[in-house]
């Protein structure tokens, strides 16, 4: 975690977890000890019981504090692959001699902004950035705009907006500002603006988001729990957008259609990383038990402008399985820039024991190019390791 370079997809300062364990010290009712609590409600919330729609959660000091501890590390590390991926693997351009803007539409305490400050400062220490946040709950926002004052020392060159808005009802879509942006984040924040409403609006008021808020090379990036349903749910609203002549998709997949798994219904796209979790939160989740050593979400990366171009081919690709072992196979599932979905194939004797290493650490959401395919039934088989031309991983 801390140990990792600043730079890492997996690194959360030790400073922010400090800092949110101090807010803790600091409260007469809740400790670290007794945090589960509020973490189990509001975890509840965020799954079993979403359908009873989203109220200002944030309102409850416990639950602001069970966030801060519990899901703000997550939703801190999960920005940070789209990001990386967009800048390291399709050479998406920070902007030069100009501040970056980016606005963070249902911030909450500023997870996925503050993620994005303290990385994009670390890739770009001359960098001007400037935030916005838009949020209902108050509460959060002052957690926003105390943490980043606090901590000037990770986003040095950085200034942040908050605006407390409902944005459930509104017409002008989140933001009422003039101002374009350079990355717009929604980062688990759609389900609930539009919790029970259909996805016909969804769709039209994120065509009039990209519209109106995003430069013509910025990026809107959408995460959302890894959930069937809203996977599924954010899939389709990509699909849509993506008919759109003026849209492009910059992930996770490297074509312009539709996800392959949305007619079979079987998979549904999303990310599964591994991940270490800061000690508090470990602490907390003694007494809750969750799974918590892996980061889990969908997400959907749009721009006006297109990515760098990928021909069609199955020989280029995205895992959405992990690498599994079977029956002296390694083995994984791939969406290529053909637009179809793949089985892949090594055989295991044709492998030495670095190679076997280096495939075992294959993880799901990493990129590969591979050349001299082979047809096996409904496989495709790479004959050799060194038929593996090309492998991107976000560290
Ligand atoms: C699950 S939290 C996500 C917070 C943060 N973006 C993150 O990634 O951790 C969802 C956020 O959306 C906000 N939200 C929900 N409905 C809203 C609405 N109608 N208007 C404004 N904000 C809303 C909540 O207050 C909350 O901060």
């Amino acid at each position: 975690m801390s140990d990792l370079p600043p730079s890492s997809a997996r690194h959360y300062p030790l400073a922010m977890e400090d800092w949110w364990k101090e807010q803790v010290e600091l409260s007469d009712v809740h400790t670290l000890e007794n945090l589960h609590r509020n973490t189990s409600v509001l975890s509840d919330h965020f799954t079993i019981k979403r359908d009873k729609g989203f109220p200002d959660y944030f309102k409850k000091p416990g639950h602001l504090l069970a966030y801060g501890i519990y899901f703000h590390p997550k939703s801190w590390a999960r920005i940070r692959y789209p990001i990386l991926e967009a800048i390291k693997y399709h050479h998406w351009k920070i902007p030069e001699n100009k501040p970056l803007s980016i606005l963070d539409v249902g911030s909450g305490p500023g997870s996925a902004s503050l993620s994005a400050l303290q990385l994009l400062s670390t890739l770009n220490p001359e960098l001007k950035l400037e935030a916005t946040a838009v949020d209902q709950s108050p509460h959060a926002l002052d957690a926003l705009r105390r943490s980043h004052a606090d901590l000037r020392s990770l986003w040095p060159g950085s200034s942040i907006n908050t605006h407390a808005k409902n944005l459930r009802h509104r017409d002008t879509f989140f933001y009422s500002g003039k101002q374009r942006f350079d990355l717009v984040f929604l980062s688990f924040s759609l389900n609930e603006f539009f919790a029970g409403r259909p996805i016909e609006d969804v769709v039209v008021q994120l065509k009039a988001a990209c519209r109106k808020l995003l430069k013509k090379k910025g990026l809107l990036i959408i995460m959302e729990p890894a959930l069937r349903e809203t996977s599924r749910n954010l899939r389709n609203i990509a699909d849509r957008l993506l008919d759109e002549e003026d849209l492009y998709g910059w992930g996770p997949y490297l074509h312009q259609g539709p996800c392959p798994f949305q007619e079979t219904g079987k998979f549904w796209c999303h990310e599964v990383r591994a991940w270490r979790p800061p000690n508090s939160m470990e602490y907390v989740n003694r007494r809750m038990q969750r799974k918590i050593h892996e980061l889990k979400y969908s997400f959907i990366s749009l721009s006006p402008s297109p990515p760098p171009a990928s021909p069609s081919t199955e020989e280029h690709f995205r895992m959405v399985s992990p690498m599994s072992r079977m029956k002296g196979h390694f083995l994984m599932t791939g969406v290529a820039s053909d637009g179809q979905e793949h089985v892949y194939e090594l055989l295991f004797r044709n492998l030495n024991t670095t190679q076997k290493r280096t495939l075992r650490k294959m993880e799901r959401g990493d990129f590969l190019k591979v050349q001299n395919l082979e047809n096996v039934g409904k496989r495709l088989r790479i004959p050799k390791f060194e038929d593996i031309i090309q492998h991107f991983h976000v560290g």
